[in-house]
Order: C-alpha cells, then structure tokens, then sequence
C-alpha cells in the first residue's frame, strides 16, 4: 500500500495537518435538526452542536460530517437546498457555523460538509428565475427543461420515475400562465436536477467549495455523487428499454446510463480535485455513489474525489462467509484506487443496524436505499423483531468494523444502540419517500428521529420543546445519562472501541487467520492485534491473546456467539 496512514504517530498540530489523516478515520454524522435543539424550538441547531463538542471528544471520533444545514424548505430532510453558501436560519448562522468549526477543531476533530450537487430545491434562485424566464433562456439552461409530447405537450418526455416514487418530470406554468415545459428531478419535485454541461454551474460549484474550505471545512461528502452527468440526447429511452438493458442506480456497469454513473462524471471531480489541492491539508471528499462494485474506484481515485463510500456491509446479512467476501473485495479495491476502505452499517437513509440485526436474515433487503424497496421496514411486525439480538448484532459488527483498516462511518445514535422507530404516526411523517411512495415504503424518519440525552423530561433532553419527529416512551432508556458512566452499556463500548482504535491504528494491512470453527471471523492488524468475530449462535474457544475489548460479555474461555473480541 503506497499512502500508509502516520496518524497514530502524529499528535496536536501535526495531526492536524497530516495530509492523510481521512485514511482511517473515526466519522461520526450528525444529522443536524435531530441531533440538540439549543432554543427548545423542536429543531437540532448548530448551536446545540457546539455545546456537545465534549460529547463528541469523550466519544473518541476524529471527524464529524454534518448532513445538510443549508436553507432549505425541507422537502427532503435538507437535500433540498436553496443556498449552497449560507445556514438555515432555523440552525443558525454563519457566525454560529464558524464558532462550532472551531470548538470542534480545538478539540482535535474535522469537520466533512455534506454538498448536494445534482439537484438545488425548487426554491433556488436559480430555479425562480428559470420560472420566470422564457423557454431557451439562459436562466432554464440552468436545469434540465424540456417540452412535453403529444399534441399540447401534455405528456412527460419521458416516463422516467422519481427514485422517491412518482414520475422524474414536472410540468411548469410559462410565465405567461400557460401550462408549459417540463423539468427534470431523479428525486422529489422539489430537487430539480442542474444541468452539468453548463459552465456556469460548474464554476459556481467550485465557488461553494472553495467558500466552506476558506471557512474550515476539512473535506466533502457529495451526495449522490454519481448523478451529475447525463446523457439526453432524444429519443429519450423508456423506463422499460432502461431496465431491459439491466439498470439500476447500482447495476448499470458499462456508463452508458442516461443519468446513472455516466464516464463523464469525473470530469467535474477532476476539477474539484484541483480546488481541494489548493489546501493544506488538501481537503478530502467522499463520494455517495451507488453503483456497481466495478466502477467505485473511480470515485475514489485520487485525481477524483479520493473516497467513495462502499455500502456492501450495510446491505448484508449478519454471516461470516458474506462479511469476508465483502471485505476482502473492498479492501482489493481501495489498494487499486489508492483511497482507503470505507465502513458503515448506519446513516440517516437506512434502518439502524441494531434494529436490522433483530429481524430475520436479509439484511439487505431491510437496509437497502434507493433501490425502491429499501427504507422500509420499521412497519415490520413487531413479533418478527429481537430486540436484543439486533443490539447484540450490531456491537459485534461495530467492532469488527472498527478493527478494519479504512474510514468507518457511525450515525448519530447507534453509540446509543438505538433502535429505529417504528411507530411515527402518518400525520407525523416528514420523507419524501412515504408521501410519493404511499404503502410501499415507511420512509427514513424512523432513524431520524431526535436523539435523547436526558432519561426523561421535554424531550429526553434534545431540546425544550416537543421534537419535530416525535419520540418513543422507550427512547429514555438509551439516553446518554442512562448510559454515560455505566460498565457495559453501549454508549462505554464505543467509547473505548474507539480509544483503542485510535491508539492501535497504524498501517493499513490485514491478514486473515484461519479458525477451523465455522462462522468464526479472525484476522491480525499489525503489532498483534486481532479480531475475532462469532457469528454463530454456539460459543466457540477464544484464540489465545489479551482481551481488549469485546462487543458483549465472554464465557470464561469462550467466545459466546454474536460476539467480538479484540486479541493482542
Ligand atoms: C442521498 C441522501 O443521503 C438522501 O438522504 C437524499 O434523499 C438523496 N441523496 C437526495 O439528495
Ligand atoms: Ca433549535
């Protein structure tokens, strides 16, 4: 491996500065309007961020990505932006922006911004003036716009569907109050897509960059990154001709989708890569791009955004075989691109891990985003959950996850072990995917909602108001006060997975150790370090080493199943 990783040698400034210290960094997102509400007006706010900078530090994470806090309407949960260089008023301000990058930064973490490139909100200047302007204007060259079909242009160009559910187009009324063109939005009606091959989105993305990374920011996560780029020349296909020819937003695997991870794209990160160079350390980005295995490297070259995020874990089954499949596969892959791995069970699109864990095997199915079934399943039958299996499940994959060279990317929350929320009313529900989608998906809002701090009181100490998701009676049993302090809770156990993963981490190599148990997961870091995870049900006998940690309590000599344990 050519780029290996110094940050465990590095202390203060130095880490500071160390060009490479995104290789094996501890990520921690925050989903900023569920996170602490510092005005009691039900919505997280920065403010309420930089009052829980300690928090953050005694947690043990090196980096926080911030999902988004721009203005925004919230049409979809903040990916819907109006301003990419401002906060959202109901957060903050750019001052209270700047005060949270340095209290985070004082306390030795980095700040990731999420950029939301392929579609603005439909509240944009951008998109107002498109509306006001004529057909072919220069304002319309902005986004994708297009005419109707048939005979009055009633129809839609195409009969493309929103990834949210409903069709990709929107007809507009022209200026002049007749019904007119269409345009384009791969997501809610309210993200219309900008149009890539103009310069002048380009150049003004370059602008936002440059503007957070004069502000602090240390580095990017670009959301659906594999997007930006499209292909529209007529005729435009059917969604039929599309799927015939297998795609998918992660199966299309030669770029000749229309819009779905198309050659061209990286032409963009190339220049972006350029801006990020022009800082020291040169900023860092991570892409969100679902596409096939194959053409990940892309996204994390180094001329490009040097990381992409690989989802495989997330979307598996809690099995041996599968999990070291998956790792081995992506480790090969970050070696080919020269990024490092990227890790995650948990993120604000998905089913927590700890409630994935507790229901029948097919995780992916549970997990899986964007796919048009996935988001679902906190509807699932109460009686099909174990609870605590889930939770059981889900810190020994943790800490497996922390044990592996590369980025390992946690969601607010499941340092708690919390579990998604199933029973938000429907009059309650804010994602855009259970509105367009009715009846097929539940949506996101059951790991969006607010964390709670405080076993009891207004809102479990989020905020002192009513959240603006509504919060269970159980949630105060995985408060932060029930479990700070106490041997053995969750909230413990990453905190010392995480210390112990700062202080072991040093190269990035693995090597598996054969274990002659089936279902038995066990490879060496460097210096002796090991992991070794039971995914069976029956105990097995522990390899020989010093316990560092485990992910629950062993039997004497024995690795009891569903279980984690970290050998020197
Ligand atoms: C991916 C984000 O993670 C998700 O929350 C959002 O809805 C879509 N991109 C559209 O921006
Ligand atoms: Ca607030």
């Amino acid at each position: 491996m050519s780029n290996t990783a110094t940050l465990a040698t590095l202390s203060g400034s130095d880490a500071a500065a160390d060009p490479n210290w995104w290789r094996q960094a501890s990520v921690y997102q925050i989903y900023p309007r569920s996170f602490s509400d510092s005005n009691g007006d039900g919505i997280g706010d920065i403010k309420g961020i930089t009052a829980k900078v300690p928090y953050l530090k005694a947690l043990g994470i090196d980096a926080v990505w911030l999902s988004p806090f721009y203005p925004s309407a919230l049409a979809d949960g903040g990916y819907d932006v109006d301003d990419y260089r401002d906060v959202d008023p109901k957060l903050g301000n750019l001052a209270d922006f700047d005060e949270m990058s340095a209290a985070l930064h004082a306390a030795g973490i980095k700040l990731i911004a999420d950029i939301v490139p392929n579609h603005s909100s439909n509240r944009h200047e951008w998109f107002k003036e498109a509306l006001a302007s004529p057909r072919g204007s220069d304002a319309r060259e902005r986004y994708i716009f297009r005419d109707g079909k048939g005979e009055n242009g009633e129809i839609p160009p195409s009969d493309w569907e929103s990834v949210f559910g409903g069709p990709a187009w929107e007809r507009i009324t022209e200026p002049d109050g007749t019904p007119g063109q269409w345009y384009m939005h791969i997501f809610a009606k309210e993200q219309p897509d900008l149009n890539w091959s103009n310069r002048e989105i380009r150049d003004d993305f370059l602008k936002t960059l440059r503007f957070w990374s004069d502000r602090g920011v240390d580095g990017f996560r670009v959301d659906v990154a594999h997007a930006l780029t499209k292909d529209l020349t007529e005729p435009l296909l059917s969604k039929l001709e599309l799927s015939e020819a297998n795609t998918g937003t992660d199966g299309f695997i030669d770029g000749s989708h229309p819009f779905w991870d198309r050659d061209e794209v990286h032409e963009i990160y190339v220049e972006w890569r350029e801006v990020f160079n022009e800082y020291n350390p040169p900023r860092t980005a991570v892409a969100e791009a679902w596409v096939h295995a194959s053409r990940r490297a892309r996204y994390a070259s180094p001329q490009g955004l040097g990381q992409a995020f690989n989802f495989d874990l997330l979307q598996a089954d809690f099995d041996a075989d599968e999990f070291r499949e998956i790792i081995t596969r992506n480790l090969a892959e970050a070696t080919e691109s020269g990024a490092s791995s990227t890790w995650v069970f948990s993120n604000h699109d998905v089913v927590r891990h700890a409630t994935r864990y507790g229901l029948p095997q097919g995780g992916g199915k549970h997990a899986k985003g964007q796919d048009g079934k996935g988001w679902l399943l906190a509807g699932a039958p109460a009686e099909e959950l174990d609870i605590e299996l889930g939770l059981r499940r889900a810190r020994a994959a943790t800490l497996l996850m922390l044990a592996l060279p590369g980025s390992a990317y946690l969601y607010q929350g499941e340092e708690l072990g919390l579990q998604e929320v199933g029973e938000i009313p429907d009059s309650e529900r804010q994602d855009p995917t259970f509105f367009r989608n009715k009846g097929v998906e539940i949506g996101r809002d059951g790991c969006r909602v607010p964390l709670p701090w405080e076993t009891e009181g207004s809102s479990f100490g989020f905020g002192a108001g009513r959240a603006h998701l509504p919060q269970p009676e159980w949630f105060g049993r995985y408060a932060v006060a029930a479990q700070d302090g106490q041997e053995g809770s969750t909230l413990e156990f990453y905190r010392k997975a995480l210390k112990l993963r700062r202080e072991l981490q040093a190269s990035e190599e693995l090597e598996w150790v054969e274990n002659s148990d089936a279902g038995v997961l066990h490879f060496r870091r460097h210096d002796g370090w090991q992991s070794v995870t039971n995914f069976g049900s029956d105990a097995v006998d522990l390899p020989a080493g010093e316990v560092l940690i485990s992910s629950g309590p062993l039997d004497g000599g024995r690795l009891p199943g569903n279980t984690t344990v970290w050998l020197r």
